[in-house]
């Protein structure tokens, strides 16, 4: 009766993970019909044009065919011109083929369809992109911090490589890529793949990157861009103004590669370098692989802020090694990677700094879930045709953390980080979903340990809204001792120069303003202001926690500090929930009218999308 079980068992896994691996469609955010032919390599060859702000050329798209009674070819794309197609035979005959580029869907973009007579090796697509692609941003002279040159960058995650590139753009697709990239001789390009440190700046460069990834990880960026070298094999490309604090502040890197290596097996991907990007990149940071771009906003001059170089060289064994397969399945880069990156932070600099680390985010998360709509809060989320972008929460990184954590409590560290460093291997460089996973956890964990974890527990974290009953609550001592301090502070116990501060990190800090009294007393406000001039905070995780708070308890004195910030930065998750807040209320959505009228031309697509549908 026990073997009949286990072999039930046996059979149910092998089903699972043969349907998944075989070419079943699991993304429904492409038009591509990738489960009859796959793009295995492509080429581009790109003009960048600054004045018309386009990229123009051609890609080479190789195929391999899994159906056989079947020549089309169906491609994402959003407000790319097409120009004209030619399809390759086995035989290496070019001939033209016809197409159709059906009307365009607000949130899937244009499908193209593509008709040759016979089964492509190869198709050529000319195209260019226009100045509405969602995943490009390009900057005047002006909007650098150089002042005399342009700079353009692309951000593809989650469906923006179809505004730039006709493309099967999927996760569960992986592709090689090589590109010709021609510029004016005045500026460099870089991509995610093997930059040369010493390439010269002529205005035509070349690209290879041999390792399969999805398209959301095709990067570019071009502008006045300088390098300095932080280790043999780490970097940073910046401006010239921006190169030297951005080195020193991130000169841990490959520290934070070694300490990794040590848990999770080996970095694969040659070098790893870093892209400071204008202020006006819509993230923190985006994990493109041997080259992760990164907001200016971190370089706080302190090393208080990161982690997040933590959390996009995570991302190098989360998400791109083994990479989710469709949006829904985000919380396997994102949840994956939080709690890596946390680890990390952990080895670099400490567990008391990894602690209040976790403890801010699952604060956070707590707040949030209470506001959110129940279904957004499942790990293993329905996007129900959303736009990815509009869906997009902490639920993913926080609460993909926190059932890792408990996880790792349950088995012990030794056991877990086994069982992580097994499935980064097994899985490298596959794109997988939630299902694979839990079948995978099922197997190496579950059924191994059947009294450390429940199967129910782990389905009601994956398939569940909400916060389980036993979800870990990281705290800390210290933010502990900041709590009493607060409670004093309202009481007039303590003023607010008495505070004792003067030790205090950027963390503490944090939590301190995070829980003041949503309501705290203007002359409190004030007093605080006084001794400390939050309003002036240069740290911009400060500055944005004050100011939210300043809005909440009717603080008026930040107004002119906030109108420099919001026109400065267009970090999305520093800007948006300011402008939500001032939106709830006519006077202050009125003034959020007037500086977003001046901040938005500096802004990104995507953070312009989001910030008109708070205002309009
Ligand atoms: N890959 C994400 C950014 C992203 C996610 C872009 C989903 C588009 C869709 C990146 O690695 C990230 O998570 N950045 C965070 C870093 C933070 C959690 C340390 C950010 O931008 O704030
Ligand atoms: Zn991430």
């Amino acid at each position: 009766m026990r073997f009949l079980n286990l072999a039930a068992i046996a059979t149910t896994l092998l089903f699972t993970s043969f349907s998944q691996a075989s070419s079943q469609k699991n993304d429904d955010l492409t038009y591509a019909n990738y489960d009859q032919v796959k793009v295995t390599h492509l080429t581009l060859d790109l003009d960048v044009d600054f004045d018309n702000k386009a990229l123009k050329g051609f890609v080479d798209l190789n195929l391999s065919w899994t159906a056989s009674n079947e020549s089309q070819v169906i491609l994402d794309t959003r407000d790319l011109i097409i120009d004209r197609v030619y399809a390759k035979s086995a035989q290496g005959h070019w001939t033209q083929a016809p197409y159709q580029l059906a009307p365009r869907d607000d949130v899937m973009g244009a499908k193209l369809t593509i008709k040759p007579k016979f089964q492509a090796k190869t198709l050529r697509i000319y195209y260019q992109s226009t100045e509405k692609a969602s995943g490009l941003q390009w900057l005047t002279p002006e909007q650098t911090a150089g002042k005399k040159l342009p700079y353009m960058f692309s951000q593809n995650q989650a469906i923006h490589a179809r505004s730039w590139i006709p493309v099967q753009d999927t996760p569960s697709v992986r592709l090689t890529y090589d590109a010709r990239i021609r510029t004016d001789k005045s500026v460099l390009a870089v991509m995610s793949a093997n930059n040369e440190p010493t390439t010269e700046r002529d205005g035509d460069y070349f690209f290879n990157m041999p390792q399969a990834i999805p398209p959301y990880l095709i990067a570019i960026a071009v502008g006045d861009l300088e390098f300095k070298a932080m280790s043999d094999i780490t970097g940073v490309y910046a401006e010239p103004s921006v190169l030297e604090s951005a080195a020193a502040e991130f000169n841990d890197t490959q520290k934070m590669i070694d300490e990794t290596e040590k848990m999770f097996g080996p970095y694969r991907w040659g070098r790893y370098d870093l892209l400071i990007l204008p202020p006006s990149f819509p993230f923190g940071g985006m994990e493109n692989p041997r080259l992760s771009f990164i907001t200016p906003t971190v370089i706080a001059g302190d090393k208080s802020l990161v982690n997040l170089i933590a959390h996009e060289l995570a991302h190098s064994w989360s998400g791109n090694l083994v990479t989710n397969e469709s949006w829904r399945d985000l919380w396997l880069n994102e949840g994956f990677t939080s709690y890596v990156e946390n680890r990390i932070m952990e080895e670099v600099f400490g567990h008391k700094r990894a602690m209040m680390e976790q403890a801010l985010d699952a604060q956070n998360l707590r707040k949030l879930v209470k506001t959110m709509p129940s279904n957004d809060t499942v790990l293993h989320v329905d996007l129900q045709g959303r736009d990815p972008d509009a869906a997009f929460s902490s639920v993913p990184y926080t609460k993909g953390q926190l059932f890792l954590i408990y996880l790792e409590q349950r088995l012990g560290r030794e056991t877990f980080d086994q069982f992580i460093t097994k499935y980064f291997n097994t899985f490298a460089f596959k794109s997988i979903g939630t299902h694979q996973f839990y079948s995978y956890l099922e197997k190496n964990l579950l059924n191994k340990y059947p009294n450390k974890v429940s199967k129910s527990e782990i389905k009601e974290w994956i398939f569940a809204p909400g916060l389980p009953s036993f979800t870990p609550t990281p705290t800390s001592p210290v933010f502990t001792l900041i709590d009493q301090q607060i409670s004093a502070f309202n009481q007039g116990e303590l003023k607010a120069t008495q505070l004792p501060t003067s030790d205090w990190t950027v963390h503490q800090w944090l939590h301190f303003i995070n829980n003041l009294p949503q309501n705290l007393p203007l002359d409190k406000m004030a007093a605080l202001d006084q001794a400390y001039q939050l309003t002036t905070s240069a740290n911009k995780e400060i500055a944005h926690a004050w100011y939210l708070l300043s809005l909440r308890a009717g603080y008026s004195e930040i107004y002119d500090a906030l109108d420099d910030y919001l026109i400065e930065i267009g970090r999305r998750k520093l800007i948006v929930p300011l402008y939500k807040k001032l939106a709830e209320t006519a006077t202050g959505k009125e003034w959020a009218q007037k500086v977003y009228q001046q901040a938005r031309p500096g802004y990104h697509p995507l953070a312009q999308g989001t910030v008109d549908s708070i205002l309009k």
